[in-house]
């Protein structure tokens, strides 16, 4: 039954403002009229500085994020959207399940519906089945697919299954090799969503990529804490000694850098997802294999996978050697990415043991084998 347009957004205008709110979302347009914006997303968020409503809207070129203080910020902000002629509004709070759809007439057509027992079941399932929400906004900037938000996915539970549950108040994090930045935004958004302030930059060589990522950290709305400079992993300086280091596939020896660098640091937490593996590969060839491994090493592609398979068990060693508690897991299942191996290291302090010392020394020796990590880490 239509409903006349000014009352239904009164209604809709009480829900927007009210702190149940859960997500709204307004998009169409009624008929003969085109809104400034295509679509408009709220969702009440927790920042470094309270509690904000977070608008993002969207111009079909690309997102814009902000973050409103509630009262007669928000209030403002609410009402210019609900001046906007959108065809309809979708509102989802604590309690109960809001649309609105304008009619040709311009009348509005509304449908309550309450938050049943099942539908709140579901939304929760939904939320643990992601560790970032499929709704937010970085999703509209990064692009959704469901490969990459199985990746991010992948990535966060790493992440959570490296830090203590209890995280401390404030976390600095530095991403290298951040490439286009979406896991270190992802890493930003997960882990500002554990209610800790958080600072993060992200190092890449290419300088492309700071102004475009420091762009998309301005839409979002974190350009505060999310920062990005270009320079290379071993020697870019950052504003903070981190306490997380990422490294995720940073090329070759670009990742040996990053776990130096982790080292030098002292960072507590460490996670590498190491990519192409051509050091130890190239020093394995044309060298004889230690007795009676000689078969490991005949064939190229097997040469190959091995060097890999070396090249991440000294790399695990050489950071049980510096003191490090180090997880070697499968990041994501190989059908998405043959780049599927993590390195998960949390420091310890602790001394080497005279076993892994002598473990680390036979390796090398009886392989021939210099691994690049072994000349950067700090004497
Ligand atoms: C394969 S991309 C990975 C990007 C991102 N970490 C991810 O997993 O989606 C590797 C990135 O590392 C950067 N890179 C490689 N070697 C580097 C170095 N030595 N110093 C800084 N950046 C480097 C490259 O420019 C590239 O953007």
């Amino acid at each position: 039954m239509p409903q006349p347009l000014a009352d239904v957004l009164a209604e809709v205008r009480e829900l927007l403002l009210d702190p149940g709110l859960t997500r709204a979302v307004a998009a169409g347009r009624r008929r003969g009229f085109t809104p400034s914006v295509t679509r408009a997303e709220l969702r009440p968020v927790t920042l470094k500085a309270g509690a904000r409503l977070q608008i993002v809207t969207d111009d079909g070129a690309r997102p814009t994020t902000r973050n409103v203080v509630p009262g007669p910020e928000a209030a403002e902000a609410v009402d210019s959207l609900l001046a906007e002629p959108f065809g309809n509004w979708h509102i989802e709070t604590a309690s109960s399940t809001v649309q609105v759809r304008i009619t040709k007439k311009g009348d509005a057509q509304i449908h309550r519906a309450s938050a049943s027992r099942d539908s709140a079941a579901a939304d929760h399932d939904r939320t643990k089945q992601w560790l970032l929400d499929p709704g937010d906004p970085l999703f509209e900037v990064i692009g959704g697919n469901a490969a990459k938000r199985r990746q991010i996915d992948a990535f966060l539970r790493a992440l959570e299954a490296t830090l203590p549950a209890e995280l401390p108040p404030t976390l600095r994090v530095v991403d290298l090799g951040c490439g286009n930045a979406y896991l270190t935004f992802a890493a930003y958004r997960y882990l500002a969503g554990r209610g800790v302030s958080v600072e993060v930059v992200g190092v890449d060589v290419r300088e492309d990529q700071r102004v475009r990522n420091s762009a998309v950290a301005e839409s979002l709305g974190c350009s505060d804490d999310v920062s990005f400079v270009a320079g290379t992993i071993s020697s870019a300086s950052l504003p903070f000694e981190p306490d997380l280091v990422l490294a995720l596939h940073a090329c070759d020896t670009a990742t040996d850098e990053a776990l130096a660098r982790a080292v030098g640091w002292s960072a507590s937490w460490v996670l590498a997802a190491p990519c192409c593996h051509h050091d130890i590969a190239a020093q394995l060839k044309g060298r004889t294999a230690p007795a009676p491994f000689g078969e490991l090493t005949r064939h190229a592609i097997m040469r190959e996978r091995f060097a890999d398979v070396l090249t991440d068990t000294l790399r695990a060693s050489l950071l049980r050697l510096n003191g490090y508690r180090v997880d070697v897991v499968e990041f994501i299942d190989s059908a998405h990415t043959p780049r599927n191996l993590m390195l998960r290291a949390r420091r310890t302090g602790a001394a080497p043991t005279s076993a892994q010392l002598s473990e680390y020394a036979s390796l090398v020796e009886e392989w021939g084998v210099k691994p690049a990590l072994s000349t950067m880490l700090p004497s």
